[in-house]
């Protein structure tokens, strides 16, 4: 049950570059029995050519309906995790086992124990985004789509540790009004964008709409006209009148924005670094290659401990129940 820390992209071998990718991986994947889910956040081939694209909360939603022989996750290590422990039966495989994630990786499972040891009596709420043994050691699962409701889900009195992103917690408290104790991790993604920027392009672009993933620090999160999970802000930009929007998330998610409603304009917000290109440089250590080359040799398959799988596995089944 490795979960990576090293953000070492792997070399895949070389591939006849003559080779049709699209139609390859369309063979492959009935020859083997296999489905291909995607996130937001893949390069704009890798979602096209996957039969489910979604956040975090569908794909999880996705991987536990399906009954492949064979599961290709395109996106990061503890989505592929989640995977498996809804589905041990199947195969899942990965384009890049080294797709990390900050939040995961920040929130080892030794300290987290720790932590949890001097907050006894509180209720462990995991946001997804963490390793399996975070998962085995928590009560319910929730992702950006659900973690108002699966807090909401317990009575006021109840004292509640929520995991490993505290931007999200500090914005659900806001929201529901309900203390509760956090983790101190972030997303490398989301923690980079300038609310000083954003505030700038606002002035420049005064009908667009600022929406931003809960990711987000407070002061992004305080410019923005809407808050949601990458569905959210998709399905907020196809129902919204505005025609508009500067988007606080990974650029990934425009490429389903312009093909939903390919007449609006989506500025992506700027960063610290002053550029508007923020990608998560973990989900895109994955290409159509390794893709191809994952689901033809079943490569880069995720292995877990039984134990700890059927005790991540309760609190992920808890949050599908709930939502
Ligand atoms: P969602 O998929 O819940 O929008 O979360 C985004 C994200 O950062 C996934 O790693
Ligand atoms: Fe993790 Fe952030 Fe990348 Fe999502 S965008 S996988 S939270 S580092």
């Amino acid at each position: 049950m490795q979960n990576p820390a090293a953000m070492t992209a792997t070399k895949p071998e070389q591939i006849d570059p003559r080779l049709d990718l699209v139609s390859e991986i369309d063979r492959l994947r009935k020859e083997r029995d296999a489905i291909i889910l995607a996130h937001y956040y893949q390069e704009s081939e890798i979602q096209d050519v996957a039969d489910v694209v979604g956040d975090s909360l569908a794909l999880a939603q996705a991987a536990a309906r399906h009954r492949k022989r064979v599961i290709v996750f395109a996106g990061v290590h503890f989505m592929a995790e989640t995977a498996k422990i809804l589905n041990p039966e199947s195969t899942v495989v990965v384009p890049d086992l080294a797709a990390g994630c900050s939040l995961a990786d920040r929130c080892p499972a030794e300290e987290f124990r720790k932590f949890l040891d001097r907050h006894p009596g509180h209720v462990v709420i995991s946001y997804v985004n963490c390793s399996a043994a975070v998962k085995a050691m928590s009560d319910v699962i929730c992702t950006s789509s659900n973690a108002e409701k699966i807090v909401r889900s317990f009575p006021p009195e109840q004292k509640i540790v929520f995991a490993p992103d505290q931007w999200l917690a500090r914005y659900i408290i806001r929201k529901t009004g309900r203390e509760m104790v956090y983790w101190p991790g972030s997303c490398i993604v989301h923690e980079v964008f300038n609310a000083q920027q954003i505030a700038k392009l606002k002035v420049q672009n005064p009908d667009a709409l600022v929406i931003a993933h809960p990711e987000c620090e407070d002061p992004v999160l305080a410019l923005a006209d809407y808050i949601g999970s990458t569905a959210g802000l998709l399905a907020f930009t196809q129902k919204s009148e505005a025609t508009r929007f500067i988007v606080a998330t990974e650029a990934g998610i425009l490429h389903q924005m312009k093909k939903a409603r390919p007449e609006k304009t989506y500025i992506p917000a700027p960063t610290n670094e002053g550029c508007a290109c923020n990608l998560c440089p973990h989900m895109r250590l994955n290409t159509m290659e390794k893709l191809y080359l994952c689901l033809r040799d079943l490569s880069n398959e995720i292995v877990m401990d039984e134990a700890v799988r059927l005790q991540a596995l309760k609190p992920l089944q808890k949050m599908l129940e709930l939502s």
